[in-house]
């Protein structure tokens, strides 16, 4: 992303409470103060909001608790913060948990991807320039 691209927009990061979602979270809004930082995460077991104790009271960040699951309120916070790009990190990933509860995981890393692209497709539908959608995720998910 270089700085003129960073400035207009408005990024929806998943998963920002996590350890990865964290870092990209901090990098970002100290990087591109023009630009608008969403992290939404639902705070599992994995998230921890004290992670971004540093940035939280920065003009360029908005943190919502959501699960990406949640169609209907997904789509909503895409409306309401007129988000521009994606970058999703929200997951299930530890991988002994994905054999102790395998559904949990499905529904999250499967079903919660599926629900923001669509929200992404619905609200980016009539102009898809410049919108960018990133999905971090594993070989789990990918395939090897
Ligand atoms: N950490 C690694 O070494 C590593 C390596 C390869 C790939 N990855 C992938 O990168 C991505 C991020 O990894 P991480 O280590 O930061 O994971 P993490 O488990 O530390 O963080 C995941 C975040 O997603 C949130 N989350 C979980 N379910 C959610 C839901 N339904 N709705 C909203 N938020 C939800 C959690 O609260 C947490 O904050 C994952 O897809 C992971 O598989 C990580």
């Amino acid at each position: 992303m270089n700085t003129a691209t960073a400035n207009c927009q408005r990024v929806l990061i998943t998963g920002g409470a996590g350890f990865i979602g964290s870092h990209v979270v901090r990098l970002l809004v100290r990087k591109y103060p023009d630009a608008h930082f969403v992290n939404l995460d639902n705070l599992t077991y994995a998230g921890n909001l004290a992670n971004l104790d540093d940035v939280a009271h920065e003009p360029n960040y908005r943190f919502v608790k959501a699960d990406i699951c949640d169609y209907a309120h997904i789509r909503q916070i895409f409306a309401e913060h007129r988000i521009t790009g994606v970058i999703h990190l929200a997951a299930e990933s530890h991988v002994d948990r994905s054999i102790a509860d395998p559904f949990i995981f499905a529904k999250t890393n499967v079903l919660g991807t599926l629900t923001l692209l669509q929200a992404a497709k619905e609200h980016w539908k009539d102009d898809m320039q410049g919108k960018l959608f990133y999905h971090v995720s594993t070989d789990e998910v990918y395939g090897s």
